[in-house]
């Protein structure tokens, strides 16, 4: 029987160019500098899919902010979310009185952020948002939605722009759906 190895995988479709996420980055950068006038965000990303989004996404702010990174992990591996959240690098940032806008890769099945979301929230911020990258349509058993999002995805699995598969693609400049062999 053929066997079909993870190294395979190619992008077939592209979803969206780097021009329309140019595009799409900079609204919602606008967007955030709008409700944030006369504040200071605290930006905090989730590693790792978050960084390609979060450098664009600081640069279209037009705001005095800082910014910081945790990493969380779910148990388990591959592409199904086990339900379960463990921080593996924390923040050094103080979230206390801070307006905090934790920024993510792609809202799936929410394990990821609600779990954050819960850890930032008892450290008593002044607010806290969350601005993704993609939200999946999925039917979600967390009612978790993003206060700031750049596209809807449909629930298939999308690459590129920091999002990986096996670690690979996270350097594509567009988002891109792998071929499903
Ligand atoms: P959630 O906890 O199910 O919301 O998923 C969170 C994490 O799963 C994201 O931060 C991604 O790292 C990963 N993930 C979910 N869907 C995709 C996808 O379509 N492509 C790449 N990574 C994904
Ligand atoms: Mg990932």
């Amino acid at each position: 029987m053929e066997t079909k190895t993870k190294d395979v995988k190619k992008v077939t479709r592209v979803l969206y160019s780097k021009e329309q996420i140019a595009e799409a980055v900079k609204r919602v950068g606008a967007e955030i500098t709008r409700d944030y006038a006369g504040k200071k965000p605290l930006f905090i990303g989730v590693l790792k899919g978050s960084f390609v989004f979060m450098a664009d996404l600081i640069r279209e702010v037009d705001l005095p902010c800082r910014t910081d990174f945790m990493s969380a992990k779910s148990y388990g591996e591959g592409t199904v979310s086990s339900g379960f959240v463990r921080i593996v690098k924390d923040i050094d940032e103080v979230v206390e009185g801070r307006d905090v806008i934790v920024v993510e890769d792609i809202l799936d099945t929410a394990n990821t952020l609600s779990n954050v979301c819960e850890i930032l929230h008892s450290r008593n911020p002044a607010s806290l948002k969350i601005c993704t990258f993609l939200d999946k349509e999925v039917d979600r058993k967390i009612l978790l939605t993003p206060d700031y999002f750049c596209f809807r995805v449909e629930n298939e699995f999308v690459v590129g722009y920091g999002l990986d598969y096996a670690e690979k693609f996270r350097n594509l400049p567009y988002l891109g759906v792998l071929d499903d062999a």
